[in-house]
């Protein structure tokens, strides 16, 4: 199966998605307000790659990515042109955190979620949370001595959920599966335990893991 991803967000967690899609085969168009700053990354993550506008970027993909700050996501959906997510799967793997008083904390919570209002923007997209719980230097290929750890997602519609539970188990991951999108609600507080864990301890290397009997 070869897809068409467009990657919507030229950061950290852009960049890692566009190279784990683009290490399975998939050809990835990744963007930018000024996509002229991703030509070195295009120029060395192969022919399949290639850069954009979030607008481009919206039309090329069969599957998009949403990974802009967060509290850009409405702009960038704006700019990406809401039509042109139609139909689409699109994985939101970002968190509303706000810095405006240094260390980030969350802008909506236990009755609304980024995640939610990212499908209420896009009632015609298929949303699916995914990606938010860990740094994306864990994305692809997690390396842990206790085996693959657990990606969380949420999202309304089962199918679109088996294509990104497949591509998580791709990538590496053990996938949970916590119901609708409004479980972005829990899912994106978590980023904050995981970045807590990460300050307290001073090391980066840990993800969630799901125990099960
Ligand atoms: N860092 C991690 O490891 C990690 C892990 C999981 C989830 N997340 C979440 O994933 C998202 C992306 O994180 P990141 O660290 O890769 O990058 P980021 O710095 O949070 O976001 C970079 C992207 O946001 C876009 N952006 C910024 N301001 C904008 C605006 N006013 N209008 C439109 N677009 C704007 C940038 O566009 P330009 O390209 O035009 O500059 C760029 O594409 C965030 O929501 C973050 O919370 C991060």
């Amino acid at each position: 199966m070869n897809v068409k991803v467009g990657v919507i967000g030229s950061g950290d967690v852009g960049k890692a998605l566009a190279r784990g899609f683009l290490m399975l085969g998939h050809e990835v168009k990744i963007g930018s307000r000024d996509p002229e700053k991703l030509a070195d990354f295009v120029g060395s993550a192969g022919e399949r790659a290639s850069s954009g506008t979030f607008e481009e970027v919206a039309k090329f993909g069969d599957l998009v990515v949403l990974a802009t700050l967060g509290g850009a996501a409405e702009s960038a959906i704006n700019m990406a042109g809401k039509s042109n997510f139609d139909g689409k799967v699109v994985i939101d793997a970002t968190n509303p955190l706000d810095f405006s008083t240094g260390a980030p904390r969350l802008s909506v919570g236990f009755n609304d979620s980024l995640g939610e209002q990212v499908q209420r923007l896009l009632p015609k997209a298929r949303v699916v949370k995914a990606f938010n719980t860990v740094g994306n230097a864990h994305f692809v290929k997690p390396d842990f001595p206790n085996g693959p750890p657990t990606m969380f997602i949420a999202g309304n519609d089962e199918e679109s959920k088996r294509l990104v539970s497949q591509i998580c188990e791709h990538f590496g991951w053990d996938v949970s599966d916590l119901g609708g999108i409004e479980s972005s609600r829990y899912l994106e507080p978590m980023c904050m335990a995981w970045v807590a864990h990460g300050v307290h301890s001073k090391s980066w290397n840990h993800a969630f893991k799901l125990l099960k009997k």
